[in-house]
């Protein structure tokens, strides 16, 4: 590749790192992502450097720099968040903790001459930070800010230096391509271009290096990712060196086994992709655990057990196979997988320790690793798989057993919390359970908070965004759509609730019923992903389900969406009716960041 042509972007352990390279490449702008230690030559050759986002603050001893002849180099450097933060501070400004912002955030323009050249006076961008600069360097001047950020971008155009606080690599900021693109265009003065259709290409030859003779095992979930890589493989090897297994682990969602296979034969792909019932196994390994990472580490081993038995069965010799695996890149950021600076949000089943070997020992091939969900679709496409495939919600590798909530504790009680003054329309407890979340780059465990009152959306987010930036002990809200109960707070925690049959088939019924009144209003298209969970919450003898619709383009960042009140109403009543064991269904108001898209 030709460096002057592209830009750098320096991991400084950001969530958004990668994405950054990903958005510039929907500009046809191509970059590579290097470690913070790369010399300083070969930064030299690059038209432009970006600085990532991070999890730590730049004040924090060892916190990640880059070498300070960065600043002497001539080319124009873009810092995110904390590499605003970073140059900021390199440059002799001021950095401290200041007011915390995580989603959304209203930005006014101060200037829109260059990096804002064409945005409107103000746009809502999205944030996630807890440090801001709060004194500019000698020479900076502010660009913009939103009301708790000054100084939110910054530019010092002599020295070829720009900053911005919030993340214009994430498709909720708005103009924030048209920010990166003005950066590469106007200030770096890069012109390039990369085609998808080049990219298949591109792929099949890679994979045909990287196997070599050998041949490739593969785990097909039946869901848009492992299908895709699977395609890739099958344009790439000859049918002897491929075979896909299916394994049903137990978890799936209803009928998704029954369809699958059907699908297998009328593709005539039943010879190359063989079934296995291994739900037993799999829910025996899980008893007693609630644990997420915990729940990851179990299902990521056994599928690697699973594995090995089953190439045994199958006669394969496994010195000369390697695994194939759907690994798409928000996997392995989330997993803490990239230069060992981003934070573990979750560590994805196919990143465990057993695979994590394989890895090292070069045994893994995934086709898909540097792609986010969007691209990946687009293979698809490109390779003539299915659109109603490609189309998909996604659905985890771990399956349900990620979206039922356990708990090995005793039964507490859900207390009253506070709302601020402005929404005290609304009802609001504290839920002793907890969830994922990823707030300031880092991960959190944390409680949510469950509201009741009228459903409006903007009143909604308001009180999402309020909840979640006090501080770090909440990181969801989840709304009450309807339910068996007097007062939230008569809510309480069933004490020891695992995984088991009962649970389980009570979320995936609950999962259905979600999925076929959406396809009957012709709204499955409408979001993009839309997990149903099961949480130990109680208001008599049952528990409590929400639902998780979200729109993302990538699953990195996500919006929770705004579903219709009629539909919403209809999920939650027939729920309700038909099954007994939910007491309460509840709509998850959270957008990602501050939670995550799942709920562990
Ligand atoms: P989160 O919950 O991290 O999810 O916001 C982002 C996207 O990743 C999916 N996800 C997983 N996929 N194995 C997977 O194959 C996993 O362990 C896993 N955890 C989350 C999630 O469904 C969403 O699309």
């Amino acid at each position: 590749m030709n460096t002057e042509k592209s830009l750098a972007v320096i991991d400084l352990g950001g969530q958004y790192c990668h994405m950054i390279s990903r958005r510039l490449r929907d500009l046809n702008v191509w970059s590579d992502i290097v470690d913070s230690d790369v010399s300083i030559e070969k930064l030299g050759h690059y038209a432009g450097v970006i600085l990532s986002g991070g999890p730590r603050s730049v004040n924090e001893d060892g916190a990640p720099t880059v070498d300070s002849r960065i600043l002497e180099l001539g080319i124009p450097i873009l810092g995110i968040c904390y590499g605003h933060q970073l140059l900021a501070k390199m440059l002799g400004g001021d950095v401290s903790a200041g007011a915390t912002e995580y989603g959304p955030a209203s930005l006014s323009i101060i200037d829109n001459k260059e990096l804002f050249e064409g945005a409107n006076s103000d746009i809502q961008v999205w944030m996630s930070h807890t440090d801001s600069v709060n004194r500019l360097p000698v020479g900076a001047k502010e660009l913009a800010r939103t009301p708790s950020c000054k100084n939110a971008a910054y530019s010092d155009p002599e020295r070829k230096v720009y900053g911005v606080q919030f993340h214009p690599e994430v498709v909720h900021s708005e103009f924030g391509a048209d920010l990166l693109e003005n950066f590469a265009r106007r200030i770096c003065r890069i012109r390039s271009k990369e085609e998808i259709g080049a990219q298949v290409e591109h792929l099949v030859e890679s994979i045909r290096n990287t196997v070599g003779e050998a041949s490739v095992f593969f785990f097909v979930s039946g869901g848009v990712d492992s299908t895709v890589a699977f395609a890739l493989c099958a344009r790439a090897l000859p049918k002897e060196r491929l075979l896909g297994v299916y394994v049903d682990t137990g978890l799936m969602r209803k009928r998704e086994t029954e369809e699958f296979k059907s699908m297998l034969q009328e593709k005539g792909l039943s010879e190359r992709l063989l079934v296995r019932d291994e739900s037993h196994r799999f829910l025996s390994a899980l008893k007693g655990t609630y644990d997420p990472e915990e729940k990851r580490r179990i299902i990521g081993r056994l599928f690697v057990d699973v594995q090995r038995e089953a190439m045994r069965e199958y006669g394969i010799n496994e010195g000369d196979w390697l695994l194939g695996q759907g690994t798409i890149y928000p996997d392995t950021i989330e997993s803490g997988g990239t230069a060992g600076k981003a934070a573990v949000i979750k560590t994805h089943h196919n990143r465990c320790d057993e695979i994590r070997t394989l890895i090292e020992e070069g045994r893994v091939i995934e086709p898909l690793a540097e792609f986010y969900k969007d691209e990946v679709r687009h293979l698809g496409e490109t390779l003539g798989v299915d659109r109603q495939l490609t189309q998909r919600w996604p659905f985890p590798g771990p399956g349900l057993a990620i979206r039922c909530l356990c708990n090995n504790g005793s039964g507490s009680i859900a207390k009253r919390f506070i709302l601020p003054e402005q929404f005290s329309d609304y009802e609001a407890v504290d839920v002793p359970i907890r969830s994922v979340g990823v707030q300031g780059d880092s991960r959190t465990y944390a409680h949510p908070i469950a509201i009741r009152g009228p459903l409006d959306f903007e009143k909604l987010q308001k009180i999402s965004s309020a909840v979640c930036n006090m501080d770090k002990l909440h990181n969801r809200v989840i709304y009450l759509v309807s339910g068996r109960m007097g007062d939230l707070s008569s809510g309480r925690i069933k004490s020891d609730v695992f995984l088991d049959e009962s649970r389980i088939t009570t979320l995936r019924d609950a999962d259905c019923i979600a999925r076929e009144v959406m396809e009957r209003h012709q709204l499955m298209e409408s979001v993009w992903q839309f997990p149903v969970v099961l949480i130990p919450l109680s208001f008599s003898d049952g528990e409590s389900i929400v639902l998780r619709p979200v729109n993302s383009q990538d699953g990195m960042t996500a919006n929770f969406a705004r579903l219709n009140a009629t539909v919403l109403s209809e999920i939650a009543e027939t729920i309700l009716e038909q099954l007994n064991s939910v007491d309460a269904v509840f709509l998850d108001i959270s957008d990602k960041p501050p939670a995550t898209i799942e709920w562990e």
